[in-house]
């Protein structure tokens, strides 16, 4: 019996989609927290949901094979550590881009239409009506500026348009002119979609370069009136930064799905503000999806258990390798 643990929580349904894909022969072992983790130590294979997974554990599992990260980022997978002992890991590119940009799309009219405080009003026997008219506003006419055209980006970049917005993008790799026209996009540099963008929604993966991307000074560059997106990774923002900006108005709102550190810390005082909406790292995932994950996540680990080649595009650390 070959052993899948599945680490990080995974709740009743994500279980039952991933045991109803499973062929004969294999069976899954649950460890939801490092505390758990001795239980990793015959496993064959690591399906990694929200836990971290460094050097040190992954040194320790002399028969892991493949770890496959449940989603797209793989920051907190070690991925050369695992590539120096010859340990494949995977992801599942665009499987949860058309989650992560619904997501961003109700968070920007949410934050332009400040609808959690005036709920949240209504809610505490309040009738707001006049409180947030001076700072609501509407979508159509707006320019949005993508940080990263990526699949979530792209995805993005067109359903934004519905509401008659105007998309403007920096991307480190730009797309092509056709691309470009098909999308109807335009490339920008990263200063001027800061300084010209209305929403700035952030689409890239989280790395030890763009750590803090957005901090006090790119933040300086912004539109007092502008509103910054995040459903990527925490880190790519200096949360004190940003807190500081949102909370002297130097910036109209903000909605974010991660944070730095995740739980977010129960005295965070972006718990405080109102122009802000938070949700708990949910971007990717609905109930509709985890059949289509869990399919993936097996598919993967057939292909290795029966020595097939993995996808170039699904394996994140192809460069550590042994060839
Ligand atoms: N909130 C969630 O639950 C959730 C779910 C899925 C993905 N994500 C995050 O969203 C990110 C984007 O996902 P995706 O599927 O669109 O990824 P993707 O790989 O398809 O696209 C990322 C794009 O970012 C570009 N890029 C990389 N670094 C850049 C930089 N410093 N500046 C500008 N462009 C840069 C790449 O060229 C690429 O076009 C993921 O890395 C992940 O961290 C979050």
């Amino acid at each position: 019996m070959e052993k899948i643990a599945l680490t990080g929580p995974f709740d009743a349904k994500m279980q039952a989609a991933i045991q109803n894909e499973l062929p004969e022969g294999f069976e899954i072992v649950l460890a939801p927290t490092p505390e758990e983790f001795d239980k990793l130590q015959d496993v064959d294979y690591i399906i990694v949901r929200t836990v971290e997974l460094r050097e040190k554990t992954i040194k320790t599992l002399r028969k892991l094979k493949f770890i496959q990260r449940w989603g797209v980022g793989y920051d907190i997978v070690d991925i050369k550590a695992a590539g120096e002992l010859n340990i494949p890991v995977a992801v599942m590119p665009g499987i949860n881009a058309t989650q992560v940009m619904e997501l961003t799309l109700l968070m920007i009219l949410a934050v332009y239409r400040n609808l959690i405080a005036m709920h949240n009003g209504i809610f505490e026997g309040q009738w707001p009506r006049n409180e947030f008219m001076k700072r609501s506003y509407t979508l159509s006419g707006k320019t949005v500026g993508i940080v990263g055209i990526g699949n979530i980006g792209r995805k993005v970049a067109k359903r934004i348009q519905s509401f008659d917005a105007e998309v403007q993008y920096f991307d480190v790799f730009r797309l092509s002119a056709e691309q470009e026209a098909e999308l109807r996009v335009r490339h920008v540099a990263f200063e001027e979609l800061l300084k010209t963008s209305d929403v700035i929604s952030l689409h890239i993966p989280l790395t030890d370069e763009n750590k803090g991307l957005i901090n006090k000074k790119t933040i300086a560059l912004m539109k007092p009136t502008a509103v910054v997106i995040n459903t990527s990774r925490g880190g790519l923002i200096n949360e004190a930064d940003l807190f500081e900006a949102l909370q002297s108005d130097r910036l109209l709102g903000a909605g974010l799905d991660v944070f730095e550190h995740e739980p977010l810390e129960k005295d965070s005082p972006l718990r405080s503000l109102k122009n802000v909406i938070m949700t708990p790292h949910v971007g990717g995932n609905t109930v509709e999806n985890n059949s289509n994950m869990a399919r993936r996540a097996i598919e993967n680990i057939v292909k290795i258990s029966s020595g097939r080649a993995m996808s170039a595009a699904e394996l994140v650390n192809g460069q550590f390798l042994k060839k």
